[in-house]
């Protein structure tokens, strides 16, 4: 069993980027258990900040982290780019920079939107920020989701074919980890 944190860029209740990780949750179960993440609470990012002792949501969120063999993030994009809420997020579990908890995670990036492009432009802005803070990014074709709230069935993601194609990146994933694994 892969334990996976699952974490979305999106705070609303009844955000797409949650109803997708709970569809990919359903679909890997046999393989997965995920644990979901509460970006929400994080304090804005301030240097200041970073001392000991950490705010408690920022030692929280890093030791979820620290717990899981992998992170999959699904996240809306906010004006071309990532969103703050996210951003504000990685940035918290990003230093020490060469000792922190995002260091060789692999990481399964999906994102979506309500337009054709699903969210594509912030899958690379995530992407980047992951690979500075020296997490590992699955290398497998972008899982975009456009058009995403056709693809609802009563506040659930409902779409096979998309589930199916995200399931290829998780095979990755789950291979990533294997080889990361002692
Ligand atoms: C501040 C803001 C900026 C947005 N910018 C974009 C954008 O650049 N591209 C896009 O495809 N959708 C954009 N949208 C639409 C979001 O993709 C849409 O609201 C989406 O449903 C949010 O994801 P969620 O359902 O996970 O909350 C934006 C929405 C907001 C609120």
């Amino acid at each position: 069993m892969h334990r996976l944190l699952a974490i979305s860029g999106s705070l609303r209740k009844q955000a797409f980027s949650k109803a997708i990780l709970l569809a990919l949750a359903d679909a890997t179960a046999a393989d997965a258990q995920f644990e979901y993440a509460d970006i929400g609470d994080l304090p804005l990012f301030n240097q200041d900040l970073y001392v000991d002792p950490l705010p408690p949501a920022v030692e929280r969120f890093r030791s979820q982290i620290a717990a899981a063999d992998g992170l999959v993030i699904a996240s809306p994009e906010y004006n071309h780019g990532i969103p703050g809420v996210l951003k504000n997020a990685l940035d918290w579990v990003s230093r020490p920079h060469n000792g922190s908890p995002l260091k060789n995670k692999p990481v399964l990036i999906v994102t979506s939107s309500p337009a054709v492009t699903g969210g594509v432009r912030a899958q690379y802005q995530i992407r980047e920020t992951l690979v500075s803070a020296l997490a590992r990014p699955v290398n497998t074709p972008e899982i975009v989701v456009g058009h995403v709230g056709g693809k609802m069935v009563e506040g659930r993601f409902t779409d096979a074919a998309t589930i199916d194609f995200a399931l290829g990146g998780f095979a990755t994933m789950f291979e990533a980890i294997a080889h990361a694994k002692p």
